[in-house]
């Protein structure tokens, strides 16, 4: 993949608006070879040895202190480089995502996972690949659900030839709770952890599981979750066509709306915050 939006795109093609279940299967002619090659990657290394160390090394949130804004600016330097004249900077895509949530009349909280949602993908400028920041999550541990795209390149996982991760429930008890399970590690775990002391729960499920599309579009994995995940995931999929439709609408007028995400960053989070 060129780069990292790729990812978004072929995503947002995948759900157009309207699409039948058939249409839907051929997703694979959809994909670009960056594409396909995304997604080889990813599933043949998110092992779930990779994700606990992942997780050991970001969830710590060693990385300093940072304003929410700051940490925008910082993944704004994360430049698109193959249409600088079209293309959005990231802060932008933030936005049109969350005034897009404004314009609906959601509430205060919702917006602002809108405008969060994607500040995870820093992880491409600590170094990160694209396999490990972005692209549809999945629990590991646990068998390959048969609605992941691209469930044939399961077969390069390593995880594959351990039989304890490739039961139904794997290392994990029926309904657990998703709390308990490790999913493919990504941006949405690391924005998670960053704003979990600081959210509400309903806003931190859309951050931290809007990528886990088996579970939230496709109705996979139900025998992990529990009644909590169930009501929470409603929230999940209320959040899922902003994250999809909202790019191609007006390019925001950032001097016009940034004092209201100035104090909306503010009645949320502290000046400064771990990272
Ligand atoms: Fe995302």
């Amino acid at each position: 993949m060129q780069q990292l939006e790729e990812w978004d795109d072929f995503v947002a093609t995948r759900y157009r608006q309207g699409k039948s279940e058939e249409e839907f299967r051929n997703y694979e002619a959809d994909a670009n070879p960056g594409v396909t090659q995304f997604y080889r990657e990813n599933h043949a290394k998110q092992t779930y040895d990779f994700v606990l160390r992942k997780k050991a090394e970001y969830c710590g949130l060693t990385r300093g202190k940072k304003s929410v804004w700051e940490m925008a600016e910082y993944l704004n330097t994360l430049v698109d480089e193959s249409d600088p004249d079209t293309d959005l900077t990231q802060i932008e895509h933030l936005l049109q995502t969350a005034e897009a949530i404004r314009k609906d009349g959601h509430p205060r909280w919702f917006i602002l996972a809108g405008f969060m949602h994607d500040l995870g993908k820093v992880l491409c400028l600590y170094g990160e690949p694209q396999w490990a920041v972005v692209g549809d999550t999945f629990p590991v541990g646990c068998a390959y659900s048969d609605q992941i795209v691209f469930p044939e390149f399961f077969a390069a996982n390593p995880d594959c030839k351990l039989a304890q991760f490739q039961t139904k429930y794997g290392v994990y008890q029926p309904n657990c709770g998703l709390d308990n399970v490790h999913l493919s590690f990504g941006h949405d775990e690391y924005i998670y952890q960053v704003t979990k002391r600081y959210l509400p729960e309903e806003a931190l499920c859309m951050l931290r599981y809007h990528s886990f599309y088996p579970a939230h579009k496709h109705g996979a994995y139900r025998h992990l979750m529990n009644d909590r995940d169930e009501q929470m995931f409603h929230w999940v999929r209320k959040f899922n066509p902003y994250d999809l439709y909202s790019k191609g609408r007006e390019r925001p007028n950032l001097q016009e709306i940034l004092p209201f995400y100035e104090d909306l960053i503010a009645e949320y989070f502290p000046a400064q915050i771990d990272w």
